[in-house]
């Protein structure tokens, strides 16, 4: 089974409370919160007060991804708020083992991502050290762009990975991820599946939920 992650940015914030129960009502997995800087990416998205806020109105679990040039200095921060799940990008600490240690010691989940840019292979010595691979499939900063297709075989190499070394890593896949394309990057051998744009604008979360539900994990 297949999971699927809306991310928040894609929610109308003036009835945050209601889009984030709604959300809940469809059966989701988790709810996906993207942390941006202005610095690592061109935007700026919100902080840890407001993952509290989700936290309050949410027993679902909440994975942070943080789009930051400093993400360390902010770990407790958004542990404190909530986030059950942290996920920093490659690009930031090349060399991550020591970073993946503190979030551990915090009893945090791990998750690392690396940008469209990036080589798979920057990653993969650290995915047995890792909970989750965030894949990026559109350049981070904006929800609603286009599904950049590179991402496929980035996706088939990880899972080919942790298939050969008997990992339990999840990989998760997330930028212009959709209906129309969703049963492509599963098949590729993703497992969370982060929307954004398509869920929150879907006229049907429940049956958007259940379709990815249904579909199978390669493994
Ligand atoms: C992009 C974010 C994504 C984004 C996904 O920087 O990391 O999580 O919100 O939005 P959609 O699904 O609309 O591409
Ligand atoms: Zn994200």
């Amino acid at each position: 089974m297949a999971k699927i992650a809306p991310s928040v940015l894609g929610a109308d914030f003036s009835r945050l409370a209601e889009d984030i129960r709604n959300a809940d009502d469809a059966g989701i997995d988790m709810f996906h919160l993207d942390i941006m800087d202005g610095h690592f990416v061109p935007n700026i998205s919100f902080g840890p007060a407001l993952v509290q806020t989700i936290d309050s109105l949410s027993e679902t679990f909440l994975d942070v991804h943080l789009m930051l040039s400093e993400p360390q200095k902010y770990f407790e921060p958004f542990v404190k708020a909530g986030a059950d799940s942290i996920t920093f990008h490659i690009e930031v600490h090349p060399d991550p083992h020591d970073v993946i240690m503190q979030l551990r010691e915090m009893n945090c989940r791990v998750g690392l991502s690396l940008n469209p840019e990036t080589k798979i292979d920057a990653v993969l010595p650290y995915l047995a050290e890792v909970d989750m691979l965030l894949v990026m499939s559109v350049h981070p900063g904006f929800g609603g762009q286009k599904f950049i297709e590179s991402a496929l075989d980035k996706i088939r190499i990880a899972r080919k990975y942790i298939i050969d070394n008997s990992l339990s890593t999840s990989i998760q896949v997330d930028g212009g991820v959709g209906a129309g394309n969703a049963e492509s990057v599963v098949k590729a051998g993703a497992d969370i599946l982060v929307m954004g744009s398509a869920f929150f604008g879907s006229a049907d979360r429940t049956r958007l939920s259940s379709l990815v539900h249904e579909m199978s994990v390669v493994t």
